[in-house]
């Protein structure tokens, strides 16, 4: 298959939450996207329970790696690298992920990158849409990070311009659809309730707006409380609650603050092009807002598709492609997981 490839053949394992993900990429090219998810043992406790992610990673890690091989046509030694989350996230979560990726290199004599889950999330959109345009801001929502970033160099330089001081995006749509009785998680309930409620029939607060507040952080939880006050004064008052319109004008004020922010950070760093990235990224209204946004401000605008916006392993595989590619010096072979690993670290280097 070597006159196919594009780039270094990378095996990617991302633990970093609840989705055991093992991806391969050669390159900008997507072979195999193995995804096993244990989000329904975590539903009945309303979020993600770090024990039982840890355990389900444990028994899904080899079966995981063997159905992404089979779908790429390759055995583990095809790889020219291995390339695994080693944070942020979970920590426990993280380790299974760590020792299965050292295993492996270790094991086949190749190179391992231990890469930061959040430019993973950026590099992903490589695998759609080819070189990323850099610099580029890109808008990062998930279910554990807000952040808004400068991406000068996917393989290496990346800064935060700003960041949540509280909830995550994802976060604030998880609590808020537990607050109208929807499934978690929650986002996607709220996407689909939203396109029958009226986005403006309630007027929620848009957090950290102010002239004085920090232009480029986030702030989601006075929106969250917001919600359920409002919820509790209709039930008090023996009233239904219109749970449609809710979440529409929920996810609006969620949205707007999201895309004038990121289009705000484009304008202000004369940087042309958006990428979006996360779980979040994943949401209709946040993709047609920021597509509108984008292309009255005249910039340009990447999003992956939905299934490559939420946790894999091909995003990954795809950032240990562009790393190996590079040239950028691999990780040390006792590579730690590391929880609050900052954005600024791509990769870990040896
Ligand atoms: O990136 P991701 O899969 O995991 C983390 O790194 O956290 O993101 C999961 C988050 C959850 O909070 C989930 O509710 C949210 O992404 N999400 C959505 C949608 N799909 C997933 N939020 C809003 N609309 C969606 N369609
Ligand atoms: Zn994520």
């Amino acid at each position: 298959m070597a006159e196919s490839r594009s780039g270094p053949l990378v095996l990617g394992i991302e633990t970093s939450c609840d989705e055991t993900g093992v991806g391969i990429v050669a390159g900008h090219k997507l072979l195999a996207d193995a995804v096993a998810s244990s989000v329904e043992e975590h539903a009945r406790f309303g979020g993600v329970v770090p024990e039982v992610a840890s355990r389900a990673h444990l028994e899904a890690m080899i079966p995981t790696v063997h159905r992404a091989c089979a779908d790429a046509g390759i055995t583990p030694s095809d790889v020219d690298a291995i390339a695994v989350t080693a944070g942020p996230g979970l920590t426990g979560a993280l380790l299974v992920g760590v020792a299965a990726a050292k295993a492996y290199a270790l094991a086949l004599a190749k190179p391992l990158y231990g890469v930061n889950h959040l430019a993973a999330h950026v590099a992903v959109d490589t695998l759609e849409h080819g070189a990323l345009p850099e610099p580029a801001v890109a808008l990062l929502v998930s279910g554990g990070h807000s952040s808004l970033l400068r991406v000068d160099d996917i393989t290496g330089s990346i800064t935060s311009l700003g960041s949540t001081i509280d909830d995550a995006a994802g976060e604030a749509f998880d609590k808020v659809a537990r607050i109208l009785g929807l499934p978690f998680p929650g986002g996607p309930h709220i996407d689909r309730l939203a396109t029958t409620g009226s986005a403006d029939s309630i007027a929620f607060p848009r957090g950290l707006t102010g002239p004085r507040d920090a232009p480029y952080d986030f702030s989601f939880s006075g929106l969250k409380t917001a919600v359920a006050r409002w919820v509790e004064r209709r039930e008090r008052d023996g009233e239904s609650v219109p749970v449609a319109d809710v979440a529409a004008a929920f996810q609006e004020a969620v949205v707007d603050v999201l895309t004038a922010k990121a289009v705000r950070a484009c304008r202000e760093t004369g940087i042309e092009h958006l990428i979006l990235g996360g779980g979040v990224a994943a949401n209709r209204r946040l993709r047609a807002l920021a597509e509108t946004r984008v292309a009255t401000a005249g910039l340009r605008l990447r999003v992956p598709m939905p299934g490559l916006c939420t946790d894999n392993g091909a995003m990954v595989a795809a950032l240990g492609s562009l790393l190996a590619g590079a040239g950028v010096p691999s990780s040390p072979n006792d590579l730690g997981a590391d929880s609050t690993l900052p954005v600024t670290l791509v990769s870990v280097r040896a």
